[in-house]
């Protein structure tokens, strides 16, 4: 059915205006004032709101064997749970294992994604193996749309890469113009301070930030520039959590490496305390990198106010603490590593960045949105408000106010890590491609809507 959004005040990365935006088939085809609707047509009054762009997060792991457990959402719970905090596509981290090929990997992942996912969706190839049979079938999964691969300078005999797994890796993505996304800490310096800190009767949740310090971070980042220095590659830090090693993919980026970062809303808002509380509940924030010191968050919000860090993410990657979290209890390197957010990054960054003026709306848009379209070849179908792009909206209720739990959520998992936070502000009604997904925080849409997104190569 057509859809006209009346009186939609729009908020675009790069201005802002008043019209009426008429949606026909999948696709934004008229933005002018005073639209008429023919009949038949859904009408929605956007009076009092803001319309956004659909909401894109750049990194998730919605499925995600890991650390002997797998992560909790199915392609449905997560893909609801996105778009009902107004998220309409995600890039999931397709991860095969190391002996698995690249291709039975993408198969995997597609499979589990294919006719589940209520949102679009895409993923960056993991490389976890680099030979000549990996190489050849990352050019397919290449050529079959995946523009972007994903290595891990970290989890070291796990899903780590090799320096020269990386140095062909980053090779072969320069030669067919993919972005590559990166996982950065040294994976030695952790295995190494976890087996000290470990042998020193050190065994709680409260460990793990210690075994990773900022200076492992940095050390990683500066190895993935250097290598990608060496090919004038394109990389990617995902998941940036600190100053230090800020600087070091700055300096890189001074001296010329091609080099984008992104931060996640777990860094901006809660710090490595919670990783201490008593009784095992730090477990519930062990992430890698971990959560840090809270003078970082500052120097991430400037650094996102200026354009330094382009993105914000979530790394969602869901385990329940009563039965998988506690794998770790008497070991902190086996807690599963991660923290789920993908429901409440856009409430969260537009309460604590947008209503605190840490962010104006355009930036807001940009990093949650734009700018993950434009360098992950996605623009201008995603990202933007404009004639011709998918009509994937938000339309946002800035008056809304509420609290964020885990009692209430759609993210299939035990608990949330910002239990009790106030949120001003949510998605009135969220749609993909034309389609009315989500209506003040329910799921009303259909369930298998999403699509795979295929993109071409644009780092040339
Ligand atoms: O702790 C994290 N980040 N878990 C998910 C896997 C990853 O490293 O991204
Ligand atoms: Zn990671
Ligand atoms: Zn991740």
């Amino acid at each position: 059915m057509p859809l006209l959004i009346r009186d939609a005040d729009i908020v675009n990365a790069d201005g802002r205006f008043t019209a009426d935006i008429w949606c026909e088939g999948e696709t934004i085809t008229r933005i002018d004032r005073n639209i008429t609707a023919p009949p038949g047509a859904e009408v929605i009054d956007a009076t009092g709101k803001l319309v956004f762009p659909g909401f894109i997060d750049p990194h998730t792991h919605i499925y995600l064997p890991f650390m002997g457990t797998f992560s909790k959402d199915d392609y449905t719970s997560g893909s609801q749970a996105a778009l009902i905090g107004g998220t309409t596509t995600i890039f999931d981290m397709c991860i095969p294992g190391r002996a698995e090929d690249p291709l039975t990997g993408f198969q995997t992942w597609s499979d589990k994604a294919s006719g589940r996912s209520a949102c679009d969706y895409t993923f960056h190839m993991a490389v976890t193996r680099f030979d000549a049979k990996a190489e050849a079938q990352l050019r397919e999964i290449v050529r079959a749309g995946v523009a972007s691969f994903k290595v891990f300078l970290a989890y070291k005999g796990a899903l780590g890469v090799s320096d020269e797994e990386l140095y062909h890796t980053l090779r072969l993505a320069k030669e067919l113009g993919v972005i590559t996304t990166a996982h950065c800490e040294n994976e030695t310096l952790v295995a190494e301070k976890q087996k000290e800190l470990l042998a020193a009767g050190r065994t709680g949740p409260e460990n793990h930030e210690p075994s990773r310090p900022p200076i492992v971070e940095a050390a990683g980042v500066h190895h993935l520039t250097t290598f990608a220095a060496l090919h004038d590659a394109h990389v990617y830090i995902v998941h940036l959590s600190c100053e230090e090693a800020l600087r070091v993919a700055l300096e890189a980026r001074h001296r010329g490496v091609n080099v984008w970062i992104e931060t996640l809303i777990q860094y901006l808002l809660i710090d490595r305390t919670y990783a201490e509380r008593p009784n095992f509940e730090g477990a519930k924030y062990v992430m890698s990198p971990p959560l840090r010191d809270r003078r970082n968050q500052d120097v991430l919000w400037h650094a996102l106010r200026t354009g330094a860090i382009s993105t914000v993410a979530t790394d969602h990657a869901p385990f329940d603490f009563a039965t998988q979290k506690t794998m770790g209890r008497d070991d902190f390197t086996k807690i599963p590593n991660g923290i789920p957010a993908i429901e409440d990054r856009v409430n969260l960054l537009y309460t604590y960045g947008v209503r605190t003026g840490r962010l104006d709306l355009h930036q807001f848009v940009a990093v949650a949105s734009t700018n993950a379209a434009k360098l992950f070849g996605l623009f201008p179908r995603k990202g933007t408000i404009q004639i011709g792009s998918d009509a994937d909206l938000v339309i946002y209720d800035p008056t809304y106010e509420g609290t964020i739990s885990a009692a209430s959520q759609r993210m299939n998992v035990d608990y949330n890590a910002f239990e009790g936070m106030k949120i001003a502000g949510r998605p009135h009604i969220v749609t993909v491609r034309g389609q009315v997904q989500v209506r003040d925080g329910q799921f009303v849409g259909k369930p298998d809507h999403g699509q795979f997104l295929q993109r071409e190569p644009t780092h040339q």
